[in-house]
């Protein structure tokens, strides 16, 4: 029964005519499929996604996570370093929040270990949204909508600025980007990638971008030195790594960047001084690897990266609910 099944299924599928990546099994690379994001609580992610887009947790009232994480715009805000509470210029680049729960930590020198301890971090943070924990918790805890929410979600009346980070924590959770052409190939579609993609990612493979890239999100899997045969010149102070541990040999070491949607994440680097895809695969071609690319070869690995944009998070804006009398007031300027 279970063979004329099967065959039945075969002929069906050739009937209608799809695709040969239903049949086709999946190929053998250093770098696999974004898996669909699994939603276990969804009431707490619907409470994330909320929080997410909320700037009453921030002292200025203006500022959210999605003011630099926009997610209309691949997760990032497309300017060389953030701009924080009261117009302060940021240190670094504001990194995407697209797929991140798949980075082995956060932040570019990867001091947190998880979405959650991150989440914390920009709230309280002087130089982005300016806030305390402590007010962010009486804030949300003055709005009824918000209280019932909680409740509903946690069992409990009475937030605390952990359930807070859980919530945002399990929405950054579903932010995944599947089904780029990229790994619609890698899923066995050979129809998904076009002639110059292909070669770029053939070249990306040979001449060992894939050593530091690799994994699902193409990047996220270790930390490794910016200008391994050449120094990066910078003009930022940031040191990477060794802001973490201390040790002089891991300076200049950051986390390689997931190069998912990297289309989408300009400018590039911690700085956010290459504004261009071109421009940032020729400094990595010359600094990690010792190798300068022709024009066309440049041309295949971007139209290779390019295939990297997934589906991105679709949903509908979430609508917050009112302060009341009561919520701490807002203050945007000093
Ligand atoms: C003022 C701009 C700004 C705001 C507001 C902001 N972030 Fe960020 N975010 C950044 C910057 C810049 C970094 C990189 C900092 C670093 O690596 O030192 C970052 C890093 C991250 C990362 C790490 C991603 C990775 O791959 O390493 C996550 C996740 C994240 N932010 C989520 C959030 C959440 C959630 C909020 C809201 C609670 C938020 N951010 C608010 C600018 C911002
Ligand atoms: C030795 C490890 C290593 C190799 C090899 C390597 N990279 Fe990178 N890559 C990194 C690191 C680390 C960064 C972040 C550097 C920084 O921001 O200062 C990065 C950043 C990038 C970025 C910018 C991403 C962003 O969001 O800012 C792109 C694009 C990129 N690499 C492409 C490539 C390509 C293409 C190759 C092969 C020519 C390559 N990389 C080879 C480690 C590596």
């Amino acid at each position: 029964m279970n063979k004329q099944f099967t065959r039945v299924g075969i002929g069906m599928v050739l009937a209608l005519g799809l695709s040969q990546a239903a049949l086709a099994s999946p190929r053998n690379e250093p770098i696999q499929p974004i898996p669909q994001a699994t939603i276990t609580n969804g009431a707490m992610v619907e409470l994330g996604k909320k929080l997410f887009f909320d700037p009453r947790l921030s002292k200025s009232g203006f500022i959210s996570c999605n003011s630099c994480h926009n997610l209309s715009m691949g997760g990032t805000d497309n300017i060389k370093t953030s701009i924080g509470h009261n117009w302060q210029q940021g240190p670094i680049n504001s990194p995407t929040v697209l797929n991140s729960s798949l980075n082995l930590a956060q932040f570019w020198d990867g001091r947190a270990a998880s979405l959650k301890e991150q989440a914390g971090g920009p709230i309280a943070n002087p130089g982005e949204m300016a806030f305390t924990h402590e007010l962010a918790v009486d804030v949300l805890q003055s709005i009824p909508g918000y209280v019932a929410d909680f409740a509903q979600v946690f069992g409990k009346e009475s937030l605390n600025i952990d359930m807070i980070t859980d919530a945002i924590a399990a929405f950054e959770e579903t932010l995944v980007t599947p089904n780029s052409d990229f790994d619609l190939w890698l899923k066995g579609d050979d129809n998904a990638l076009t002639a110059q993609a292909l070669a770029g990612y053939q070249l990306f493979k040979d001449s060992g971008c894939v050593a530091c890239h690799n994994g699902p999100n193409v990047g996220g899997t270790s930390y490794q030195k910016m200008g391994v045969i050449e120094p990066y010149q910078s003009a930022s102070t940031e040191v990477g790594r060794a802001a973490v541990t201390g040790k002089d040999a891991d300076r200049f070491l950051f986390k390689v960047p997931t190069l998912r949607n990297v289309e989408l994440t300009y400018p590039y680097f911690h700085d956010g001084e290459a504004s261009t895809l071109e421009e940032a695969v020729d400094i990595m071609g010359r600094l990690q690897l010792g190798r300068v690319y022709s024009e066309q070869e440049i041309g295949q690995i971007v139209a290779f990266l390019k295939s990297l944009t997934g589906e991105q998070p679709r949903f509908e804006l979430p609508i917050l609910p009112p302060s009341t009398n009561a919520t701490p007031k807002p203050i945007p300027f000093g």
